[in-house]
């Protein structure tokens, strides 16, 4: 059985094979990978005391655990196996909801999180999941929409592709031979005026602000910048904080007189709260806690490289397998359920028949 499992795990490492599903106990499976050789995690185990799943041996399966320490025990010990066979620079990327229990919120998120940065993780993330909707009853406290994406790497330094998961501006500048005018409208008139007129910048400052204004306008020219916003001492007002004790901006303002915040062309990065609407096609009827495949879209993207390998430890039915496939990566999923796993591969053939498979 263990043989199989590494032939599996070997064909695709060395990339005969595409994706493969292993059955078993997370625990001991990932005892059969090789040291250093996943290039990134994303999973969603069980969360605690939250479903039932359909799986023979209940003594292996995660999320049943009396006390809440030994749910975080386990979970940390899962995790202490995958930093083992984590690339140096792999990623791994933890979705986990929290409980009630007796009336009393549980925190068990960030209790794992605590548990996995006492192992030698680096959280580097905690994405919020608003999942915009919610069913709930409850008459004595609000609904509760979100669950938590955690993103760990195992040293400081590590891949993360951030062209990769840019967002591109929906507008753009309008540039022709006798004007310039960004995204919003900014044309630097305005500014120019600002800088002329100020009584707060002194002529050398305000020397330094019309080139700098020159230089941006020239950026946007190029096409290197959709927008700017300046701030001129005097004139506006920082964003969060005069102090340049504590903001940047201030400081910039205090010492130069002006700073400048630019929109580039290539877009910017995603911000740590996603609005993204759980599953309800795919299989609702068998298995209730499916990943939706957009979640995992910037995860993949930025942090496995083209055909590197995404493993899901807590697979289910297949969702990270089958979005690293749709994003050519190859990918690996596990899962004590023969049930899921059954519907996984059914899924992935469906996949591969709607289209060749890179
Ligand atoms: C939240 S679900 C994952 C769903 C998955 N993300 C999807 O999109 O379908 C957690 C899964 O962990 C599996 N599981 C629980 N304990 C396990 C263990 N010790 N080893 C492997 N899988 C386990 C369950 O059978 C269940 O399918």
């Amino acid at each position: 059985m263990n043989d199989r499992v590494k032939s599996d795990i070997h064909s695709i490492i060395s990339g005969k094979r595409k994706f493969a599903f292993l059955l078993g106990d997370c625990c001991e499976l990932l005892e059969l990978f090789p040291e250093n050789s996943m290039d990134c995690v994303i999973t969603s185990p069980p969360y605690w005391k939250m479903r039932e799943y359909d799986v023979r041996d209940k003594n292996k399966l995660i999320g049943n655990e009396k006390r809440p320490e030994e749910y975080v025990k386990r979970l940390v010990h899962v995790f202490h196996k995958i930093k083992d066979i984590l690339k140096p620079e792999g990623s791994a990327w933890l979705n986990i909801g929290d409980k009630y229990h007796n009336k009393n919120l549980m925190g068990m998120p960030w209790r794992v999180a605590f548990g996995m940065q006492s192992d030698g993780w680096i959280l580097r993330n905690d994405i919020i999941w608003d999942q915009m909707k919610g069913t709930q009853s409850v008459k004595d406290r609000l609904r509760d929409v979100y669950e938590h994406l955690f993103h760990f790497v195992k040293n400081k330094t590590y891949y993360y592709d951030h062209d990769n998961i840019r967002i591109k501006p929906r507008k753009k500048a309008v540039v022709t031979d006798k004007k310039v005018i960004t995204a919003t409208g900014v044309s630097g008139v305005k500014y120019r005026n600002q800088i002329i007129n100020s009584a707060e910048l002194n002529e050398l400052e305000k020397e330094d602000a019309l080139k700098a204004l020159d230089e941006v306008l020239g950026e946007v020219k190029k096409g290197e910048l959709v927008d700017f916003r300046m701030t001129i001492r005097g004139t506006q007002r920082t964003y969060h904080s005069n102090s340049s004790k504590f903001s940047g901006r201030a400081k910039e303002l205090a010492d130069k007189g002006y700073y400048l915040l630019k929109s580039r062309a290539k877009g910017y990065l995603p911000s740590d709260i996603w609005r993204v609407v759980p599953e309800d096609k795919w299989r609702k009827d068998v298995h209730y806690a499916v990943f939706p495949e957009e979640l995992l879209e910037i995860p993949i993207r930025a942090t496995c490289p083209e055909d590197g390998i995404v493993l899901d430890p807590f697979c289910g039915t297949g969702s990270a397998v089958s979005a690293s496939m749709n994003l050519r990566r190859r990918g690996i999923g596990m899962d004590l359920s023969e049930t899921y796993l059954n519907l996984a591969k059914e899924r992935l053939q469906k996949q591969a028949m709607q289209r060749v498979l890179f």
